[in-house]
């Protein structure tokens, strides 16, 4: 039996990507590509010997075998093409962030809740051993409360990376910057791992070193319903690359690392000493585990795992491994800082949808257009 036929819209950059995943799982057949940009449609039609449509919509009608889509288009068309999907009974995978603002998250979520469907985020560092166990550590209750977390992620990019596509690092073309676009894993991580979100976000997002309209700098402070607090860098001004999760909770620190998972467990729980121990200078002993020696490489990682776990997500009627509601958090988190920034002052969440829709209209209705 051939697979659950499937097609990608976008196929410039990550869409290519996305059609080689694809022809490494069995349980996915690649039936079409599609892209606004005709010659890309085409060449990649060619390529790949499958029809090739310029809007996704008449690509839905024409192949009614077409069971799933693959989005990989500039992130505000994800929820249109995830929308006009759902309404036609086709499950979707859509690239991250899976949308510029959390209302349109909301929206995604019910169209697909209303048809059945399966929505899933392409978030595939969740498949990397390291993040998977950081994860399995905090649901065993390894770390216990939560008291702190710490993310850090920079990377580097050039003015000449901006440039190079029309609708990167605007407000109109991208919604945000190192928010939208590089950050997001590093947000969803955040998240996933420690199964938190913050009650409050106050956040200073500048645009340093680019000459380019939305942030490629953003510093947060997080606080947490249970008393945790937390503090968050991205940005893209920066090299070497960094990329560090701290979580420290009464019973250890956890500290993720480059690929590199490190846990350093107390003797005490932290809490029980600070309250009960008579020694002046005291604190609890601890000892560093390197876990990362005990990590497995899994069989299939990136996009083929995700794609994957999408096609078993369809086949077996279960969620896939990150959901609509679970990519949701990811923009969720980028929405508040953003409107914390713009408006100075700290931001409650759930981002409240109609505040965020009136600040990002007039931010693209200020936007200038790239050459
Ligand atoms: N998961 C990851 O690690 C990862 C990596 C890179 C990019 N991405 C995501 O993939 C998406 C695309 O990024 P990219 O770098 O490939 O962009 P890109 O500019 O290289 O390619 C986007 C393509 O989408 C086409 N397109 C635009 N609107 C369309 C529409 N309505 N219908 C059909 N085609 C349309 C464009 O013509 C272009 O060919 C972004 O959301 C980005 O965040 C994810």
């Amino acid at each position: 039996m051939s697979g659950i036929g499937i097609a990608v819209v976008g196929v410039k950059g990550m869409g290519k990507g996305h059609i080689e995943a694809i022809k490494k799982v069995p349980g996915l057949e690649l039936r079409g590509v599609c892209d606004v940009v005709e010659a890309e449609a085409k060449a990649a039609g060619e390529a790949y010997k499958v029809a090739a449509y310029t809007d996704h919509v008449k690509m839905l009608e024409a192949d009614e075998k077409i069971r799933a889509v693959a989005i990989a288009t500039p992130h505000w068309f994800h929820p249109k093409i995830a929308i006009d999907c759902a309404k036609r009974k086709v499950h979707v995978l859509t690239e991250k962030p899976m949308s510029v603002t959390v209302g349109d998250a909301d929206k995604m979520i019910a169209a697909h809740k209303k048809a059945k469907t399966v929505l899933a985020v392409v978030y595939q560092h969740r498949f990397a051993p390291m993040n998977a166990l950081a994860h399995k550590m905090i649901r065993e209750g390894q770390l216990g409360r939560i008291h702190r977390v710490l993310l850090i992620e920079t990377c580097c990019r050039s003015n000449a990376y901006y440039a190079s596509g029309a609708w990167r690092a605007t407000w109109r073309g991208e919604g945000g910057g190192v928010l939208l676009n590089q950050a997001p894993h590093a947000l969803d991580m955040l998240q996933w791992i420690t199964g938190l979100m913050p009650k409050e976000i106050y956040a200073l997002n500048e645009t340093a070193m680019h000459k380019i309209e939305v942030e490629d700098r953003a510093s947060a402070l997080l606080r947490y319903a249970g008393g945790a607090v937390g503090y968050l860098h991205v940005s893209t001004t920066e090299t070497p690359n960094q990329g560090r999760i701290e979580i420290f909770g009464d019973k250890g620190l956890l500290v993720i690392e480059g690929d590199g998972l490190r846990f350093a467990k107390l003797d005490q729980p932290m809490a029980e000493f600070i309250a009960k121990t008579d020694k002046v200078w005291g604190r609890p002993q601890h000892e560093w585990t390197d876990l990362t020696p005990t990590l497995v490489k899994p069989e299939k990682t990136g996009h083929e795992a995700v794609f994957a776990d999408f096609a078993e997500a369809i086949a077996n009627k279960r969620p896939p491994l990150v959901t609509g509601p679970d990519g949701r958090n990811s923009v969720e988190l980028a929405n508040a800082m953003i409107l914390s920034s713009q408006t100075g002052k700290p931001v409650k969440l759930p981002v409240a949808r109609a505040a965020y829709e009136r600040l990002i209209k007039k931010l693209v209705a200020k936007s200038k257009k790239r050459a």
